[in-house]
């Protein structure tokens, strides 16, 4: 605590003196009194900033985690930016239409099972993706930048679970039935259990990295959480409401999931460059047999989300079936094993649904629901006027 005492306070900038002295990877202890042995070591003038970098590593590193800049991991930090460009608020947006179509039973028994199994899932999943975070990986990272962006994707996980919240309440729906569907519904909480293990792993107290099993064990959370969880398992969900938002029925839901998805895409994306930055820095992660186990996580994912998309659709609604998700989820399969340098799975298969793209990118001049104008952008990056 001897910065509390007003003395130099421990610095990133000169670890060659410093961490040699003690074990970096000790997650037992707070940060700050983790580095209470630190021996600054800098001198004015003198040239610290290459040395530095070179020991910021995203897993097991060995500078201060307090000490944002000189930035290693500038993608990360350029990411959290786009992020806080994207802020937004679930009561911002109108769900007037949404109410009096929900209360007038304009919506057909097949369209609500829709909405209510999407909130059933997504009311969880968005509270285990933030328990992930904020308990599992946020210490076990070792990069300030890293860090940075985690703690903004931890409020956006928040902000969606305010959102789903917000959609449940605005018509009224049965809470009881929407918040508890994650333990009576087969096809969620088949998901659910498949997610878990990977959670608990990184949530016990006791897990550290530093070891080869346990950065493989942190690396295959990583991308169970990435590019299974928020690169697929949120995408039935989100073709659906955003369908629906298409045919002018409960369009308020439609803007808040397309919100949603704007930042979902963006963890994704943030999570296949901590995936890859990891791979970079630890070749020896990336062995044959852990290449193998993460497709079988790939085929077990697809399977899942296509028994829920099968669950959620038992007959043809709003211009969609099940079978088109199988084409869909395969695609989106590919694309994430590609991104993380795995071969696809499923060669051939075409994007049935290419208006989603158009979905990720609100860079147009109107909302597309046209539920009204809207102006989230913080800083003039987005203009809807
Ligand atoms: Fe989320
Ligand atoms: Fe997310």
């Amino acid at each position: 605590m001897r910065w509390l005492r007003n003395e130099a306070a421990p610095s990133r900038r000169c670890d060659r003196n410093t961490v040699n002295t003690e074990k970096y990877g000790d997650h037992d202890e707070p940060e700050f009194r983790r580095r209470r042995h630190h021996r600054p070591c800098h001198q004015p003038g003198r040239e610290y900033a290459p040395r530095q970098c070179r020991r910021q590593r995203v897993i097991n590193g060995t500078t201060d985690v307090n000490q944002l800049v000189p930035f290693k991991h500038k993608w990360a930090w350029e990411k959290y930016l786009s992020q806080c460009a994207n802020h937004w608020m679930p009561q911002e947006v109108n769900m007037q239409r949404d109410i009096e179509q929900w209360k007038t039973g304009q919506l057909t028994e097949d369209e609500m099972r829709i909405v209510k199994r999407n909130l059933g899932f997504f009311t969880t999943a968005d509270s285990l993706a933030a328990n992930n975070i904020v308990l599992g990986t946020y210490r076990q990272i070792t990069s300030p930048e890293c860090r940075q962006f985690l703690l903004r994707q931890a409020f956006d996980e928040a902000i969606h679970t305010h959102a789903y919240q917000y959609i449940v309440e605005s018509p009224g729906l049965d809470e009881g039935e929407v918040f508890n569907a994650y333990q009576e519904i087969k096809s969620i909480r088949d998901k659910d259990e498949f997610l878990i293990p990977f959670i608990d792993v990184l949530t016990d107290p006791a897990f550290k990295t530093g070891t080869l099993e346990n950065d493989q064990k942190l690396l295959r959370s990583l991308i169970v959480f990435a590019c299974i969880m928020e690169g697929l398992f949120f995408y039935v969900g989100f073709v659906q409401i955003l369908a629906l938002g298409r045919q002018n029925k409960m369009t308020g839901a439609a803007e808040q999931y397309q919100y949603i998805l704007r930042d979902e895409s963006m963890h994704c994306n943030f999570g296949i460059d901590l995936i890859n930055t990891i791979k970079l820095e630890n070749p020896e992660l990336w062995t044959d047999a852990f290449k193998e186990e993460i497709v079988g996580l790939f085929k077990k994912g697809v399977e899942l989300e296509y028994a829920y998309a099968e669950d959620t659709m038992p007959r043809g609604v709003l211009g969609l079936n099940a079978s088109m998700f199988k084409e869909y989820l395969r695609f989106i399969a590919n694309r994430r094993m590609q991104q993380i340098g795995l071969d696809p799975l499923f060669p051939g298969v075409t994007n049935p649904f290419p208006w989603m793209s158009e979905m990720i990118d609100l860079k147009k001049e109107k909302n597309f629901f046209e539920t009204r104008v809207t102006e989230y952008q913080t800083g003039g990056a987005l203009s809807w006027d």
